[in-house]
């Protein structure tokens, strides 16, 4: 599957942690960045696939999982550290659960706002896929 975990330089110092996401973190420019916070105890997030634009998701405070799915395969990643993150490739429908009380959820992205990017229907995410 079209994703990657990646690190994110980390520095630490006995006042704290301070970690530092540049262009060169990831393999886009980078045009937005955005978060999820106050996410209810079983409240779902994403639910979603992008025509273009590439994400890497950071959980910057306590854990969330995130489901996979690019029309052939499923896989759940859980990302529960603010020093690395999940790259996910355009294509690939995604669903963000189990979010942490607290947790807050960064979201770097290589495109700006454009609602005719997404695929909200999963069967139309099925159809799109399989014409790839
Ligand atoms: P959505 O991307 O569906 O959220 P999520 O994938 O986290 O569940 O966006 C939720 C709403 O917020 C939707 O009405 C579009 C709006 N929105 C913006 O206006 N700008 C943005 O950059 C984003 C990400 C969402």
């Amino acid at each position: 599957m079209n994703i990657q975990i990646i690190a994110i330089p980390k520095i630490e110092e006995r006042r704290g942690n301070l970690s530092v996401i540049e262009n060169d973190t990831v393999p886009f420019d980078i045009k937005r960045v955005y978060y999820l916070y106050d996410v209810p105890s079983g409240a779902e997030r994403g639910g979603h696939a992008h025509k273009n634009l590439q994400q890497f998701l950071v959980a910057l405070s306590g854990s969330f999982d995130v489901v996979l799915n690019d029309g052939k395969e499923e896989k759940i990643v859980t990302l529960n550290k603010p020093y690395e993150g999940l790259l996910i490739n355009s294509g690939i429908w995604r669903e963000l659960q189990n979010f942490s009380s607290g947790s807050v959820c960064l979201v770097v992205a290589s495109e700006v706002y454009i609602e005719d990017d997404y695929i909200r229907d999963f069967d139309q995410f099925k159809n799109y896929s399989t014409r790839k």
